[in-house]
């Protein structure tokens, strides 16, 4: 088939949807551009519509390919009618960002302008999508440009790993809207994946293991396994298939960011090389020696290979969840934390990172890490990427360092993202797209602090995630949200709105192959949640024994908040139910005087993942007096371990009268967390 053809059938489709689908408004982008000036009239493609660019060649290049290889099919040309005309200049009016464009369409032609090659391919984007609708593009302006320079993704390739096609597919999405880095988590216990001439075992045993799915072997024998062995599960990119991949993003102006991970998360390198570790045994440690001057040495020659690979300003290098356990019992780590006077193993890891930044930056290069590089003492230059919460990265703004924001309760997207019986296992509770687009990453700082958040980033950490199919129905449609977040304008956020775009997108990501979650037909909240119940203890007070108080982390409000006829959500975290660690529930609630009550029940959940279960033991009583108590009933449940989130409702049901009811509930063996959100009392 020639290209003329082809071109005829992408318009032939475009202009078929175009029966069924609005027409083209410049409202319906994702993300939602800066400004939109629509006017009458639009410039419909037909077969002879050209591209003329303007650039360097290499940019020409990459958005002219891109542009052809599009279902609009541009041809180029020279004309300047009936053509997508696009210049690069020293400025463009309304731009500051040098990823900015403006386009100004009539029924003549669409001209582009760009600082940089990023811009016009921010701009073809913005024709693709309006395009996709059928029937041309709106006449008008738009100017545009993005709130941060770093707007990513992160993708876990240890935990299962996923091929080089897969990651240039993803590559393809997110940079339609307008994402611009790719972090790729290369290395940890469950699989090294990338190749190191240096360290061939690296990729000839740590890159294979025992199980394919993680969860079967990290709760299983932890083993790897030689390349090639009929037990060998996993894979890794050789460095052309990392060539090709960096390639493949920077025509698609994305930045691939590689995340080598140290000091911990590092099993699997240190059963392949033990004599990096403290004791030299294969299969004991996760932390690397920082006593070892060879540790050094290996960390050092790796990230040579790896920067020689990667053009990024920046790497990542972990620094997340050391156990620290080895350090304080290694002649090595102790002689070191003597020597250079270091009060204690936070410290220690920190001299690790310190000395790391110190080489990647007498390469030219800079680093990232987890929040945790910030215990101990942050390494000058570091920029930090925050997770756990938003605290790391404002400290590190604090003290004059750049932040990448990705906390978990808004950016991890290994989370449910619709009601959990509807959905495959995820490890982090309900986290609707609704949650993530209501971050905004400068909320509350400073205008100084502002300046230093780079960006924002949404991470697919993969334990539960095995499938490509998966992987993909977790990042569509909730990263987006952050692409949103990191391109547009926040006063302009309306979620109504958001939605319809992100519901638009969703189908047209399905229609290109992609296993987006369905958001339009999204199942949505916990009915219960929805409205307050009335009932007999609404706002009645609760006493709570002293030996089994709420905790404060998740109070839920208070000492009211289980008789504030509020229930819960799909997750514990939304401030409605209430947790209990360890000593179970036991609580009293007062009614002010004596009722006839048919029944007092209380719903709990389970989620094993992060510690949550339900009672193996509920007993409920009634008093007149708050003294002599008469059981009603007493509930036992065999606590077992299971996968995903459930309910369940321990409650009596019968004729009694009484002022007082106690409501207690006893952990079964695994002890952990108790949450319920309402005693509700009929
Ligand atoms: C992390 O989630 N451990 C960075």
């Amino acid at each position: 088939m020639n290209r003329i053809i082809i071109a005829s059938i992408a318009l032939a489709l475009l202009l078929s949807c175009s029966q069924v689908k609005n027409v083209a408004s410049s409202r319906s982008l994702l993300p939602l551009p800066a400004n939109i000036e629509e006017s009458k009239g639009r410039f419909i493609f037909n077969n002879a519509t050209t591209l003329k660019i303007a650039a360097e060649e290499k940019d020409a290049n990459a958005v002219g390919n891109f542009l052809a290889a599009s279902p609009l099919a541009l041809e180029r040309g020279e004309k300047d009618s009936n053509a997508v005309v696009m210049t690069i200049c020293n400025d463009v009016e309304g731009i500051t960002s040098p990823e900015g464009y403006a386009i100004e369409t009539t029924e003549e032609n669409i001209t582009v302008k760009a600082i940089s090659g990023a811009g016009l391919f921010y701009a073809a984007q913005t024709i693709l999508q309006l395009a996709a609708e059928g029937n041309g593009v709106p006449a008008g302006k738009i100017t545009d440009e993005p709130k941060f320079a770093y707007r990513g993704m992160m993708l876990d390739v240890s935990r299962h790993f996923f091929d080089k096609e897969f990651v240039k597919k993803q590559i393809d999405a997110i940079a339609h809207f307008k994402m611009n880095r790719l972090h790729l988590h290369l290395t940890d216990a469950a699989g090294w994946r990338i190749e190191i001439k240096r360290y061939p075992r690296l990729t000839q045993f740590a890159a294979w293991r025992s199980k394919p799915l993680w969860k079967d072997w990290w709760f299983g024998d932890r083993k790897y396994a030689e390349e090639g062995s009929p037990e060998a599960h996993g894979g890794y990119y050789t460095q052309d298939d990392i060539r090709e991949i960096v390639a493949y993003a920077a025509e698609r102006y994305i930045t691939i960011i590689p995340e080598i991970e140290m000091p911990a998360h590092s099993e699997e390198v240190l059963t392949a090389y033990p004599e990096l570790s403290c004791t030299h045994e294969p299969y004991k440690q996760a932390d690397f020696c920082i006593g070892n001057e060879k540790t050094y040495e290996f960390l050092e020659n790796v990230l040579t290979e790896v920067m020689e690979l990667f053009p990024s300003e920046y790497i990542h290098i972990g620094g997340d969840e050391a156990g620290k356990a080895s350090w304080p019992h290694c002649p090595l780590c102790q002689k070191r934390m003597k020597e250079e006077r270091l009060k204690d193993v936070n410290e220690l890891q920190s001299y690790l990172i310190h000395r790391i930044e110190k080489f990647v930056n007498s390469k030219g290069r800079q680093i990232i890490g987890w929040d945790e590089i910030l215990d101990g003492g942050l390494a000058p230059n570091a920029t930090v990427m925050s997770w756990r919460g938003t605290e790391g990265g404002i400290a590190a703004t604090e003290s004059g360092h750049k932040a990448i924001m990705t906390p978990g309760g808004y950016c991890y997207l290994d989370s449910y993202q619709d009601a959990p019986h509807t959905q495959p296992m995820a490890f982090g509770p309900y986290m609707p797209i609704e949650k993530v687009y209501s971050y905004n990453p400068i909320d509350g700082l400073s205008k100084k602090q502002a300046e230093l958040i780079y960006g924002v980033q949404g991470n697919l950490w993969v334990e539960y995630i095995p499938t490509e199919e998966l992987v993909e129905y977790m990042i569509y449609p909730r990263i987006l949200a952050i692409a949103e977040i990191g391109w547009s304008n926040p006063v302009k956020r309306d979620l109504g709105e958001f939605k319809q775009r992100a519901v638009k997108a969703v189908n047209e990501l399905r229609a290109k192959g992609y296993n987006a979650f369905d958001l339009g037909n999204e199942f949505g909240q916990r009915k219960e949640a929805l409205t307050p119940t009335e009932h007999l203890a609404k706002g009645k007070s609760v006493t709570y024994a002293s030996t089994a108080p709420f905790n404060e982390r998740y109070n839920a409000g208070g000492a009211d908040a289980l008789t504030d006829g509020n229930h819960g959500g799909w997750t514990y975290i939304d401030g409605r139910w209430q947790g209990f660690i360890k000593d179970g529930i036991d609580v009293v609630i007062d009614l002010g005087e004596e009722k006839e009550i048919s029944s007092i029940a209380a719903d709990f959940m389970q989620m094993c993942i992060p510690d949550v279960w339900m009672p193996a033991e509920v007993t409920i009583s009634v008093s007149c007096d708050n003294t002599n108590y008469i059981e009603l009933t007493h509930i036992g449940h065999k606590v077992v371990r299971d996968e995903g989130l459930s309910f369940k409702n321990y409650g009596w049901e019968g004729a009694a009268k009484a002022r007082y009811i106690r409501y207690r509930a006893k952990c079964g063996p695994q002890r952990g967390w108790l949450f319920t959100d309402e005693i509700v009392v009929k």
